[in-house]
């Protein structure tokens, strides 16, 4: 599908960005071998969490959906029954990573697979820690890579430094430990999304977090159902609170966004940068905590992103580069090496792509350095099949002078089906 933007004269109102993507996964991977019933509201019904979904039900879970509400009866732990063709998880990462670390804990042979980009995204990440637990895995390309057949059971307890941040690694391990003899402990480089751990300390585990350290103690009963609404994805509302900060007239309030402190990077570098953004009607939403933002036209400045604060906003990369385009002075980003293993390579295809729009970019291997312009020329560009590069693109149409045509644009139907719509309702 081919989308066309261009520059409305205003963007305002008020908008409730879909459901978290990373916890409409975990609600349905963690309920699954819990105990009983679960009530989730608000579940994200995009392609990706369709794909666990999809495997969760091949697995032999009953998941009953209806609109956003989903129940599912949870089968207990090692409760999956054998399936009996190969899983697919899609374009998603969290699924296949998440996933193979509860298949690790199964007493049978199972393979899961991806759409090409899933089955191009190291793997080795997860295999080498459940290989050390005990699971027999055999993947593509010296058991880098997708398809994974995976052999699961009698797991034991490791003492794992990762040597990436990654939320998906953590919790695929967390997963495996949870059947596994004796106790796991983790050592994160830095801090990364902490929703697994949230969800298992209500869910009855015996996880204890010191620092960047977790030990997690098996116990014989099964984790107990959580039932849950899952706020809105910080990682849509990015694309609303940069549009809202770059177009000449805009007041968008983005209603019940969930601001985890792992998560919440992308308000930190925009207040940074001189956004007009403000933080209304913080609360909890179960586990999370959760609040509105409010966006008004501002003038931004460059800035610097490295360190810890890339894994909190590691999936607002490409979106806040177009801030940092129109930004005064130049922005650099460092320390991002991960995202040229995102659905796309993020550093390639963002510099390659806004720069057809007039965009000053300089690519590193770990990042890029954005030197601000005072505006975009409209142009030709891809998502390269990239939901995320698909929303950035949208975004910098908004601001851009003439038309912008985006083509794959349907890769927003990975987390945000609705986008068009509300790119829409907001241009009135
Ligand atoms: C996710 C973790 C991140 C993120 C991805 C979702 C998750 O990936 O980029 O979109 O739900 O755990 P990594 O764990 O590979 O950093």
């Amino acid at each position: 599908m081919i989308q066309v933007v261009r520059r409305p004269n205003s963007l305002r109102g008020k908008i409730f960005p879909p459901a978290d993507k990373s916890i409409s996964h975990r609600s349905l991977l963690l309920n699954s071998i819990a105990e009983g019933k679960a009530q989730v509201s608000n579940f994200l019904t995009s392609a990706d969490c369709l794909s666990t979904l999809s495997c969760l039900r091949a697995l032999g879970v009953e998941i009953a959906l209806d609109g956003t509400d989903v129940t599912i009866t949870g089968n207990g732990k090692n409760g999956f029954t054998q399936p009996t063709g190969v899983l697919d998880a899609g374009n998603s990462g969290t699924t296949m990573r998440l996933l193979s670390g509860l298949l690790a804990t199964q007493p049978f042979t199972s393979t899961i697979t991806g759409d090409e980009s899933l089955r191009s995204r190291p793997m080795g990440r997860i295999i080498d820690p459940l290989i050390q637990m005990g699971t027999k895995i055999e993947g593509r390309e010296d058991n880098r890579k997708a398809p994974l057949t995976i052999s699961g059971g009698n797991l034991h307890g490791i003492d794992y430094a990762m040597p990436v941040a990654s939320a998906q690694v953590k919790s695929a391990i967390l997963l495996a430990a949870l059947s596994a003899k004796r106790d796991t402990i983790i050592r994160q480089p830095a801090p990364s999304r902490d929703h697994t751990e949230r969800m298992l300390s209500a869910m009855g585990a015996s996880i204890d977090v010191s620092g960047l350290a977790m030990t997690l103690s098996p116990v014989d009963s099964s984790l107990k159902a959580l039932s849950l609404r899952v706020p809105a994805d910080i990682s849509s509302a990015a694309f609303w609170l940069v549009a809202g900060a770059i177009h000449p007239d805009a007041r968008i309030t983005v209603k019940g966004v969930g601001i985890n402190p792992t998560r919440d990077g992308i308000v930190e570098v925009l207040q940074s940068m001189g956004a007009n953004l403000i933080i209304e009607n913080r609360r909890l939403d179960g586990e999370e905590p959760v609040a509105d933002l409010v966006i008004k036209s501002s003038s931004l400045k460059g800035t610097v992103i490295e360190g810890d604060m890339i894994p909190r906003l590691i999936d607002e990369i490409p979106v806040i580069a177009v801030a940092a385009s129109v930004a005064e002075g130049t922005t650099i980003i460092r320390d991002a090496a991960e995202l040229r293993v995102k659905e796309s390579d993020r550093i390639n295809t963002t510099a390659s792509e806004l720069s057809k729009l007039g965009a000053q970019i300089e690519e590193f291997p770990d990042g890029m350095a954005i030197h601000g312009v005072a505006n975009l020329t409209g142009n030709q560009c891809d998502s390269h099949g990239d939901h995320r590069l698909a929303m950035a693109l949208a975004v910098a149409g908004l601001i851009a002078d003439g038309e912008t045509t985006i083509s794959n644009a349907e890769a927003v139907d990975i987390s945000y089906p609705d986008f068009w719509e509300d790119q829409a309702r907001l241009s009135g």
